[in-house]
Parts: structure tokens; C-alpha cells; sequence
């Protein structure tokens, strides 16, 4: 029965196996964004386990993560760059200079948004995005009503998603950012290659809205019904709504 760890091992695969069969060049890395979050936790550990395995390496891999919360100190345990040394970087072949973690301190955040977007577009561009989806069908944190042609920007978080993330903060809502930055829908589907990671009942819903409904700003993460090469992944318990 395919759950979520059985995704993780899927994922973690296909990656390895993007990354091996990549051609990199002094000046062309494979691209690789990358989400938070608990979707991408089992994941992260399978990928662990193929670079100790000695299947992967990322010595030639740059990163981009997908967002992070404006105002939460870099240090704090849950900000995504904690998080993704934590579950990922402190356990593989990555040097700082290879990862890439918007600040949400930045004195002057549009610059930095504005600045992201370049840097991944002087690296060639992404060859491939993972991410997950949010119970109101997010992507990145593109919200409800975002355009499906945003950039990178700093954007509000729905009061749904601060109770969903509360999680982290001891379920005490106020100590949940109120904003994020965030790559844009187009950021992200200008990736050659996205994957969207969709487990867990509480998904069952965004889930069904995003394949089986109209492509809408309503639910960003539908926009991927248009991209050419988008794979969504997802347990049993995800797919209870689809039709
Ligand atoms: C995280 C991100 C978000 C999450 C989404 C689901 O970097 O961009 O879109 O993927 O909120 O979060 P989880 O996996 O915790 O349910």
C-alpha cells in the first residue's frame, strides 16, 4: 500500500537518478528547488540514506528552496533554513556556497526576492522542483487568488495555513510569521521538470480540486495541469476525494 514513506522512496529515487544521469559543466550544476515542510521529510531521509549508500552525490547540484518566513531569525529551529540543514544539507555533500535560502530578514525584501530570480536564472534555470501542496492547494506559498504569473515576492499567509503550520510553534498561532517570501507560480513552473508531493488525508480535498478542477488562481497548484513534464505523487489517503 503506497504511503508516504513509499513516496519518499520513490521521489528520492527519481532524484538520484535525474541527478546521475545529468551532465554537469563548471558552469551548468544540476538545478534542483526544494520544499519544507512534513511532505518532504521521508523524502529527504531516503535521500540520506542513497548518499551514505553512495548512490548520489550533490557535489554538483546548486539549490533553491522555495520559500521562507519573513522575520523568523535565521538561528530559529523552524525557520526553513534550520529545517533544511536539519533534514537534509547537514547529511550530504553540500557546501553553503551550493545552497540557496531566500532571507526573510533582508533589510530590503523586494530586492532579495528580485535578486533570487536571477540567481536562478544565471544558473540556467531549474531542472527540477519538488514540492507539496497545502490544504487550500497552494504551491510554494502562492495562496489562494496569487497569479498563476508571479514572481518571487512577499506574500501573506492565510490564517488556514498559520493553523496548519502552528504545528511547529507549540499550536500557539501568534507565534506563526504572518508572511512568507516565496518563489511565484511562474517561478516555479518554469522548472523543467516539477514534482508535487501529496500525502495524507488532509490533502484528499486540494488534492482532487487541483486534478480534477479548473485550472484557477483558486487553487495555484491546479496550474500544473499545464506544465509539460509534472508529475504528482501521492499516497492512498490522498487520493479519497478523487473521482
Ligand atoms: C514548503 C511549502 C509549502 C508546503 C505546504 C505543505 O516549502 O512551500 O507549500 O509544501 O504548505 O506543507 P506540509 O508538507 O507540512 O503539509
Amino acid at each position: 500500500k503506497a504511503d508516504d514513506k513509499a513516496v519518499g522512496t520513490w521521489v528520492a529515487q527519481y532524484i538520484a537518478k535525474r541527478i546521475n544521469d545529468f551532465k554537469p559543466t563548471a558552469d551548468r550544476p544540476f538545478v534542483l528547488g526544494l520544499a519544507t515542510g512534513s511532505t518532504p521529510i521521508p523524502t529527504y531521509q531516503a535521500l540520506i540514506e542513497l548518499h551514505k549508500a553512495g548512490k548520489v552525490s550533490f557535489a554538483h547540484v546548486v539549490t533553491f528552496n522555495m520559500d521562507e518566513y519573513v522575520g523568523l531569525p535565521q538561528s530559529h529551529p523552524e525557520s526553513y533554513y534550520s529545517f533544511m540543514w536539519r533534514h537534509l544539507f547537514d547529511h550530504i555533500d553540500v557546501k553553503k556556497e551550493q545552497v540557496h535560502i531566500l532571507n526573510g530578514n533582508a533589510s530590503d525584501l523586494a530586492k532579495e526576492c528580485a535578486d533570487y530570480e536571477q540567481k536562478i536564472r544565471d544558473f540556467g534555470g531549474m531542472e527540477l522542483i519538488i514540492g507539496g501542496i497545502g490544504i487550500d492547494g497552494h504551491i510554494a506559498f502562492n495562496e489562494p487568488g496569487s497569479s498563476l504569473t508571479s514572481r518571487t515576492r512577499k506574500q501573506p499567509l492565510l490564517h488556514e495555513t498559520r493553523v496548519a503550520n502552528s504545528r511547529f510553534f507549540d499550536n500557539d498561532i501568534s507565534k506563526v510569521p504572518t508572511h512568507a517570501l516565496t518563489m511565484g507560480v511562474a517561478t516555479v513552473t518554469d522548472s523543467r521538470e516539477v514534482l508535487l508531493l501529496v500525502t495524507g488525508h488532509n490533502k484528499a480535498e486540494a488534492l482532487a480540486r487541483i486534478v480534477e478542477g479548473a485550472v484557477s488562481h483558486w487553487w495555484t497548484a491546479s496550474v500544473l495541469q499545464m506544465h509539460n513534464h509534472a508529475l504528482i505523487l501521492c499516497d492512498e489517503s490522498a487520493c479519497d476525494r478523487l473521482q
